[in-house]
């Protein structure tokens, strides 16, 4: 103490242990500590973030099958801006007269389209992000439940091969797993990964909402001999993909990509990106039309800037980007005007962690939502902030075997299927207190959201259907 108390006293670059030796460093220790412990002793129900106790708590029992059903009131405040009130139906639907929301086919004009069931699905998290027994886990939870897994942008593993499951092979702007010597495009492993039926779909990464502009980050010490292989880069050495595809920078070379991959995998392709400043898709869809719709994307993943990632600049996450609330309806009625809403399909993300936002977003016009951290949340995950250290104490996105040896393969893919399909239940549940027979059918009209006078309005008069613009084509041949 003695010497800790010296130490201090004569040190100059903390001002706190220099004014209060030896006691000024349980400053450092409760900080670090109240990362862990503030969710347990002091944060109310709805007051934490990015996820509150009520919304994890939620993932925590449908993961576990147990009740969800809660007693004596709701803790969520009903008046704040922007909240959402479903509109129940004097008539609710009866059990009898439900019916299962209908099959998407992604991918019309390809040799081999794709139709699931599922509007609910894993988002993109790399092999490498997260750990062996969280990718397994994921993969035979997915299988299980019958939803697709995205691999992220580091290539696909063998732990995504676990089981049976969809598995759409993210395509990033490092092309991990699908680069040749020279970190080009591989046609050649392009071909091979559309030789696997597992692999239905391919989906070209241009921007992620925890971090438009900025290209995968993987610290050095999660970059392990195993994912190094598979990524095609050094051991040991931090993963850092470019801010975006140098090949692409126009809605011209992005069509280009898209056209390539499909004419080699023969397989739907789409994009994801987060929205920031969007004349771009307005030009995109002028360059489809002049193409001819089957250039288009087969699907659009539109990323909310609130969505998560492994690691990411600060001040990318907290302040570029749109939320997937202004982003969504934007990108639905752009859709709309431009004639193509039924030729691509809206895959939206960012904290749809819960049955309520996910039956907002397929209101408001997406035809399928997907997660990352509701998924991580069913793994185990207990938001301890800790992606990018490789300390994660879950396992879930650590690849340290210590830490690993808590996360259970067997165990945890029962409880992703089980939140999968609680998920499925809950939306649906709210469709039928809407009065329509499937959670497809949910409308911008059956929901109203809470404006600053504490008022509700309408999401329909808020987003109103968009007038079609006639395309250039079809202004020329009136
Ligand atoms: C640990 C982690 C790793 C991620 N890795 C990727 C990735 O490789 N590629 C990608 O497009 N998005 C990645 N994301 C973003 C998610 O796919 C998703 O778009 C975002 O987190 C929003 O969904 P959420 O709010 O449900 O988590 C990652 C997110 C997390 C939490």
């Amino acid at each position: 103490m003695a010497v800790i108390y010296v130490l201090d006293i004569r040190q100059s670059q903390s001002a706190v242990r220099r004014n209060y030796p030896v006691i000024g460093r349980f400053r450092y220790l409760f900080e670090h500590l109240g990362e862990f412990f503030r969710q347990y002793f002091f944060a109310m129900d709805r007051e934490e973030l990015p996820f509150n106790r009520a919304q994890r708590s939620w993932v925590y029992r449908a993961a576990k099958g147990v009740t969800t059903n809660v007693a004596f009131g709701s803790t969520r405040s009903m008046l704040t801006p922007g909240e959402p009130h479903f509109l129940n139906s004097a008539f609710a639907i009866l059990d009898e007269e439900t019916s299962e929301s209908p099959p998407l086919v992604f991918g019309p004009f390809c040799p081999t389209p794709y139709t699931t069931r599922s509007y609910f699905n894993i988002s993109g998290m790399s092999y490498g992000a997260l750990s062996k027994p969280a990718v397994t886990a994921l993969s035979r939870g997915a299988a299980m439940a019958g939803c697709w897994l995205n691999t992220g942008e580091g290539g696909l593993s063998p732990h995504h091969l676990a089981a049976d499951a969809d598995i759409i092979f993210q395509i990033g702007t490092a092309k991990y797993g699908v680069r040749d010597n020279k970190g080009q495009l591989s046609d050649t492993r392009l071909r091979e990964l559309a030789a696997m039926p597992q692999v239905r779909m391919f989906e070209l990464k241009l921007s992620q909402g925890a971090k438009p502009g900025k290209g995968g980050i993987l610290p050095g010490d999660k970059v392990t001999s195993e994912i190094a292989a598979i990524r095609g880069i050094p051991v040991g050495q931090a993963s850092i993909s470019p801010n975006r595809h140098p090949e692409i920078s126009s809605a011209d070379d992005l069509l280009d990509m898209l056209i390539h991959i499909r004419s080699i995998t023969g397989k739907p392709v789409g994009f994801k990106a987060v929205l920031g400043q969007t004349e771009w898709i307005a030009d995109l869809c002028e360059r489809i039309h002049v193409r001819g719709i089957e250039s288009a994307p087969d699907f659009i993943t539109v990323d909310g800037a609130d969505g998560g990632t492994g690691a990411s600049p600060q001040p990318l996450m907290d302040f570029v980007g749109l939320p997937l609330r202004e982003s969504l309806p934007y990108l639905v009625d752009e859709l709309i005007r431009r004639d193509l809403r039924d030729r691509i399909k809206i895959i939206a993300s960012g904290k749809q962690i819960t049955p309520g936002h996910v039956a907002l977003s397929l209101a408001t016009g997406a035809d399928v939502v997907t997660t990352a951290r509701g998924f991580m949340f069913a793994l185990g995950c207990i938001q301890a902030l800790q992606c990018h250290k490789n300390t994660c104490p879950t396992g879930v996105t650590t690849h340290n075997l210590r830490l690993q040896k808590g996360l259970d393969p067997a165990d945890k893919s029962v409880r992703v299927a089980s939140y999968h399909r609680q998920m499925i239940h809950d939306v649906e549940m709210i469709a039928h207190a809407c009065g329509v027979p499937h959670a497809r059918e949910l409308k911008r009209h059956h929901v109203r959201l809470v404006m600053h006078n504490g008022q509700s309005t309408s999401l329909a008069a808020l987003h109103p259907e968009p007038v079609k613009i006639l395309s250039a084509q079809e202004t020329h041949s009136l």
